[in-house]
């Protein structure tokens, strides 16, 4: 399945719809300030910026001067629905090739949205387009899961991540492949997603292909140390 198939009118009127999870204050509000620091008073690009989420929230919370990569229509469409072009543009395409007029301090691709790439050349392509748009020095920072691998046992493909009454979530895991799908069953419906699953060391050698070396690496937006345990990761890349 195509990311303009998943990503259709359906998913992007219902992306907004919630308070929990990655649109929780507690969670955006930290992850809207980190990124402000980072920026360091430059211009901000956010790859696959979908429906605004972070975007917004960057340019109207914190005065950051915000322009978006998405390959969506509909998500850009609800995106439109919040905020006008001169506020924050944003140019429809693939964050793996296109470019967007100007230079930036920051470029940054949250909600391990990286994962969506679907090969390891696109994901090498990704960080390449990053440093394409940054000045000297700029910043690359990628939000994206460790790859659950270790709770998969000998023989199985699946893990249910998430188990309640409303939401059950199970990863399906191709380990030759390095592909999996999440299954997101809610409501009576079941969505799916695709992903191409990276570790961290393998990320940081996509991002010494494009000029970048690590500067940091969390395990969330709060500057929680990451560990062997962590689920997540915020990492920032220095051109
Ligand atoms: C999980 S949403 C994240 C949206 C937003 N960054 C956020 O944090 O809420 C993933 C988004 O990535 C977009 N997307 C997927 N592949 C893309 C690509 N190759 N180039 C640009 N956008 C892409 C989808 O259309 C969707 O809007």
């Amino acid at each position: 399945m195509r990311q303009e198939d998943i990503w259709n009118e359906d998913a992007a009127q219902r992306y907004d719809t919630s308070d929990a999870g990655m649109f929780a204050p507690e969670v955006l509000g930290p992850t809207v300030e980190r990124l402000a620091e980072l920026a360091a008073g430059g211009r901000a690009l956010e790859f696959a910026i979908g429906t605004g989420r972070v975007g917004i929230a960057l340019a109207e919370r914190r005065g950051v001067c915000v322009t978006g990569i998405e390959l969506s229509g509909p998500m850009i469409r609800q995106l439109r629905t919040k905020v006008d072009e001169a506020r924050l543009p944003v140019v429809r395409g693939d964050m793996a090739t296109t470019r967007v007029p100007g230079e930036f301090s920051l470029v940054y691709l949250v909600f391990n949205t990286i994962s969506n790439l679907q090969t390891q050349d696109e994901q090498v392509e990704c960080f390449r387009n990053a440093a394409r748009h940054l000045t000297p020095g700029g910043r690359f920072v990628l939000e994206l899961g460790v790859p659950d691998l270790r709770k998969l046992p000998p023989g199985q493909d699946s893990v249910v991540w998430q188990h309640d009454p409303e939401y059950t979530g199970i990863d399906t895991y191709d380990v030759l492949t390095q592909h999996l799908v999440s299954h997101h069953f809610r409501e009576g419906r079941v969505d799916r997603s695709r992903h191409r699953y990276i570790w961290p060391a393998e990320m940081d050698l996509m991002a010494r292909l494009a000029g970048f070396t690590l500067e940091s690496r969390h395990a969330d937006w709060t500057g929680t140390p990451f560990a062997a345990e962590s689920a997540s990761h915020v990492s920032v890349y220095r051109l």
